[in-house]
């Protein structure tokens, strides 16, 4: 059966530290190998063409976790761009960040505002990593955002459209939410994008999520009968 890719598929990369507890591991090697499957996945939906790529790298609740280990998450996009910067751009791959970057240490910041930078102009897949992102938190960031355009005589009235383009980014509405490691749960992720999402819990950790796992939610996806509230 050949499969039909959705357009912008979102990831919730959940289980990274339960991977790692299981292999008698400590937390870090799981997000490090969790880190290593954005590539995988990245450039599997790359070569079949979806549009964008919405991962939940770093949540605005994230900042509850022990310094050790938000000081290894922090380092990791340097470690993920020093390896894999030349190969996202040979293979035409654009990254792109949702959320407030400004509380992360400056090193990390240059490094995916750099990455940012230098794959500007490609036009595969767009790679957007969701950092410091909380779903609340870009609504009223929207909405603070078309307060200053009404005051400033641009915009007299609110509707949908207007608030999907006062987000923190060209975020489009997410066709497919998957969330691995069999929580059942949103997270405050991309509230308002997903209203019309199809969502697939996956009981199986991020690192884990290869390939084939993929597949099979994009086959349940296509399975699936979107009727965004009508009769079909
Ligand atoms: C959730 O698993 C995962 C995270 C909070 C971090 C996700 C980050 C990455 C996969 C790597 C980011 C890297 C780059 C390059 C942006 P968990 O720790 O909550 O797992 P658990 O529920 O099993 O404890």
């Amino acid at each position: 059966m050949s499969l039909e890719y959705p357009s912008h598929i979102a990831i919730i990369m959940d289980g990274n530290g339960r991977w790692a507890a299981a292999q008698g591991k400590p937390r870090t090697a799981g997000h490090l190998a969790g880190s290593e499957n954005i590539r995988t996945i990245a450039l599997y939906a790359n070569a079949h063409h979806v549009k964008s790529l919405t991962l939940y790298a770093f949540s605005t609740e994230n900042w509850a976790r022990p310094e050790e280990e938000k000081n290894y998450l922090f380092k990791l996009p340097s470690m993920f761009f020093k390896k894999y910067i030349d190969e996202l751009k040979r293979e035409n791959i654009r990254v792109t960040y949702i959320g407030e970057l400004t509380r992360f240490p400056e090193a990390t910041r240059k490094v995916i505002e750099n990455a940012v930078e230098q794959t500007k102009m490609n036009t595969g897949l767009n790679l957007c990593l969701a950092v410091n992102y909380g779903g609340r938190r870009e609504i009223v960031y929207a909405v603070n955002n078309m307060i200053e355009d009404i005051k400033s005589g641009k915009i007299q009235k609110v509707d949908e459209t207007m608030i999907s383009e006062h987000l923190m980014s060209e975020t489009s509405d997410i066709d497919l939410l998957i969330r691995t490691s069999g929580e059942v749960r949103v997270s405050n992720f991309l509230l308002w994008q997903i209203a019309y999402a199809e969502m697939i819990f996956v009981s199986c950790a991020w690192p884990d999520f290869d390939e084939k796992q993929f597949d099979l939610c994009i086959e349940e996806y296509n399975h699936r009968n979107r009727r965004f509230g009508g009769l079909k």
